[in-house]
């Protein structure tokens, strides 16, 4: 075999044994071996040297060599760049992309901060549906069919399913829990209520309440009273309330609860007529009727009920001028509340 063999057989070996490890090395192996002044285009020209009956086996060694040393080269090259990629991609030095916070609406933020008030007085939080079998909303909460408290509410019902409405308030979750549980209970129920009034800047078809509920034996009108004295000083910071007669049939007595906001500045008397008074929730003994009507024995046990509305605080909470815009979705008025706390 001539020297020419020879050579190919250690090109071949060294392109083997390479090992470029950096894209410069890497380089510096492809013009080494596959440049255009490289050891493959020395090798060509021995050809000159070899016998003719080996010229093309020559050439078919030569061929095979060029091969090898390329597929290398291309091999190396990818997997290089391909670790160049991933250390861009994991580069744990670049400052994050900013993740743009949503933001919660004033009336669950309203809702949130009561909550958390009765929360704290050991009350849970009871749930109810929305959609409302008549005797739930009305019937077992002392409202019969001709009940004229009925006018009180103008109802939403559903049409061909006789006996089903839109809860007009939350007291049916009363309803709900004093049926399937025993006292004590201790319940706050919040959640959405619809009634068929005419939208405007003050009232809405739909609406938010806030029920609570309290039995056991021997519960008085002092611990409503004392109960809810700490949610107006924990909620509007009002030094002191007031209990007016009312009316619900639910409850007797009845009552309606104010807070003192007095008249110091302007905001205030505007909003308590000049009285200093802001009214806020509907309040009462539960009515011995409804106990039985939910299978409670009244004389064993008694309790207190209350009910309030949610946007009227919310609109005071954060300056609102308008119940609508509570309900419009509008981003640009939703992302204003981004950065409430709640
Ligand atoms: N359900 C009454 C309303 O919607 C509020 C209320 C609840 C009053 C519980 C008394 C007791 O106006």
């Amino acid at each position: 075999m001539s020297d020419a063999f020879q050579k190919i057989k250690e090109v071949l070996a060294a392109v083997n044994a390479a090992t470029p490890k950096t894209s410069e090395e890497l380089e510096a192996f492809r013009i080494q071996y596959l440049g255009s002044k490289g050891m493959l285009k020395n090798l060509m020209e021995e050809i000159k040297t070899v016998a003719n009956e080996q010229k093309r086996e020559f050439g078919q060694q030569i061929n095979a060599l060029k091969q090898t040393a390329e597929d290398k080269f291309k091999s190396l090259k990818n997997s290089l760049d391909a670790r160049a990629d991933a250390s861009e991609a994991l580069d744990l030095t670049r400052p994050g992309e900013p993740l743009p916070l949503g933001s919660r609406h004033p009336v669950s933020i309203t809702m949130s901060r009561i909550i958390e008030i009765f929360v704290r007085q050991g009350f849970s939080v009871a749930d109810g549906p929305e959609v409302e079998h008549d005797w739930y909303n009305f019937t077992a909460m002392n409202t019969p069919e001709d009940h004229p408290a009925r006018d009180m509410q103008d109802t939403f019902y559903v049409m061909d399913a006789p006996g089903m409405l839109l809860r007009t308030h939350t007291s049916n979750v009363q309803a709900r829990v004093m049926t399937t549980r025993k006292p004590p209970i201790r319940i706050i129920a919040p959640g959405r209520v619809y009634r068929n009034e005419t939208i405007s800047a003050r009232s809405h078809a739909q609406f938010h309440q806030l029920e609570g509920l309290y039995i056991d034996e021997g519960v008085s009108f002092a611990d409503m009273k004392q109960t809810l004295l700490y949610f107006a000083k924990e909620m509007f910071g009002a030094p002191k309330i007031r209990l007016r007669p009312s009316f619900f049939p639910f409850t007797e007595p009845s009552a309606e609860m104010d807070i003192w906001l007095g008249t110091d500045t302007e905001e205030n008397t505007r909003l308590t007529k000049g009285t200093g008074w802001l009214e806020i929730l509907g309040c009462g003994m539960v009515d011995p009727q409804v106990l039985e009507n939910c299978g409670i024995d009244a004389k064993k046990y008694s309790g207190y009920a209350f009910g309030m509305g949610i946007e009227r605080q919310a609109l005071r909470l954060f300056n609102i001028p308008d119940i609508r815009m509570l309900f419009e979705n509008d981003v640009r008025f939703l992302r204003q509340f981004s950065s409430s706390i709640v």
